[in-house]
């Protein structure tokens, strides 16, 4: 029942840009030929920072959704749909508040971090400050074990796995544990509880990581398994209980850096972005206006590409005959920026081409996005609502 599932979201606070492309979209696209994923718009968590412009959501939300399909995410075998409209999520967020310490929060490195940078926001809300217990529930309700997230995320997958353990020691305990995870090993039939039991042994006694890692495949593995036997054959391998949400680990993205046109990070709020889905004529007038290395100020100055960002788009958009063209013509000035920009400008077009191509389709009928994300939602929420019966349960809470 643990199979390798895959969960990630992106907040609905504008058109995507190559940024988001290049930092997440197409490693998404990559990870649905391999695992079950989720794919879903946090349009709760745009509130945790702009509870006071609440238009952007909706203004964004379906081009941001025309932009996943575009980018080739393909809806037969990744779920998309919307956080609000599994509102299990929010259920799951308030559980997990019960459990998690508010300096846990405040120790959060974003948590400061935004609170400095972002100025003209008001940040103080109960909601910024829970914001990774929100996060945390969109994880943990689809019990998702890989989560793709860039370096600023990975903070917050940790905390989530510490709220995790948590919620698992405090609930995952039951009367009669040992003897309901004895009679689940039986359950696996004669080879497999024989496999199970030695792993589990040489765990506990030799601590044998390698070993702990072989059960929890083999589980993994194991189809026929009620959900409650399969979290405790989880848990009573590591000697807690049931393990009711597993820990998720974060999907480091190897993301090369994408400079905006400024040199600074790409981002919305500095104006600096090439979008996903940008006329021709459009790449082609920012490209040109582009900052360079800013000490090659005539033609017949020598540059250093390290200090220009068109050289951060080469190196994500341009073979290697190319970059050694640009680095031994911009280091002895025998080409001009305008001249160094070309093939960027070509590259960019390129791969553009079939992204708005692709987004001709829903642009042309909106209804058919709205359907492709309502099945999503609901799919989703199926899946929610599964876990949910049985955290409630856990924390008896269930009524039956
Ligand atoms: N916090 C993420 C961001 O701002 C978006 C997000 C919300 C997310 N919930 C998530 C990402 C769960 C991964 C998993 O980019
Ligand atoms: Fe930048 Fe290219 Fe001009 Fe060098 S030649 S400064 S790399 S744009």
């Amino acid at each position: 029942m643990f199979t390798d599932r895959v969960l990630s979201g992106m907040r609905p606070t504008g058109r995507l840009h190559i940024g988001h492309y290049h930092g997440a979209l197409k490693n998404w696209v990559k990870l649905q030929e391999e695992y079950e994923c989720l794919y879903f718009a946090a349009d709760w968590h745009v509130l945790t920072t702009h509870h006071d412009d609440t238009g952007v959501i909706s203004e964004t939300v379906w081009e941001m959704f025309i932009d996943w399909l575009a980018a080739g995410i393909n809806p037969a075998r990744a779920t998309i749909f919307i956080q609000s409209r599994v509102p299990e999520h929010a259920e799951l967020t308030l559980l997990l508040g019960m459990v998690t310490p508010v300096g846990w929060l405040e120790r959060v490195p974003t948590y400061k971090d935004q609170q400095q940078k972002l100025v003209d926001r008001d940040l103080s809300n109960y909601g910024f400050l829970g914001y990774p217990v929100m996060q945390g529930a969109d994880i943990l309700i689809y019990r998702a074990n890989m989560v793709p997230v860039g370096e600023d995320q990975v903070s917050h997958i940790e905390l989530v796995r510490e709220i995790a353990r948590r919620f698992n020691h405090v609930y995952g305990r039951e009367p009669g544990f040992e003897e309901k995870a004895k009679a689940a090993i039986k359950k696996l039939g004669a080879r497999k509880a024989r496999r199970y039991t030695e792993l589990r042994t040489a765990y506990q006694e030799r601590g044998d990581a390698a070993a702990l890692e072989a059960a929890k495949e083999l589980l993994a593995e194991t189809q026929n398994l009620a959900i409650a036997d399969s979290e405790r054959l989880f848990g009573y391998l590591e000697g807690t209980g049931r393990q009711v949400l597993p820990e998720p680990a974060p999907l480091l993205t190897e993301t090369p850096k994408v400079p905006g046109l400024d040199g600074q990070k790409m981002s919305k709020s500095l104006g600096n972005t090439i979008l996903m889905r940008e006329e021709p004529v459009d790449v082609t007038k920012k490209i040109r206006t582009m900052q360079t290395d800013p000490a090659r100020v005539r033609r017949s100055d020598k540059g250093d590409p390290n200090r220009c960002p068109v050289w951060g788009l080469h190196q994500i958009y341009s073979d290697t005959a190319t970059r050694e063209w640009v680095v031994k013509g911009c280091t002895t000035a025998g080409i001009g920026c305008l001249e160094c920009k070309q093939p960027l400008i070509d590259a960019i077009i390129r791969e553009q081409e079939p992204i708005r191509e692709r987004a001709q389709r829903y642009l042309d009928d909106p209804q058919l996005v709205r359907n492709i994300v309502a099945d999503g939602c609901e799919r989703a929420r199926k899946l929610a609502e599964e876990t949910m019966r049985d955290v409630r349960a856990s924390m008896g809470l269930d009524y039956t």
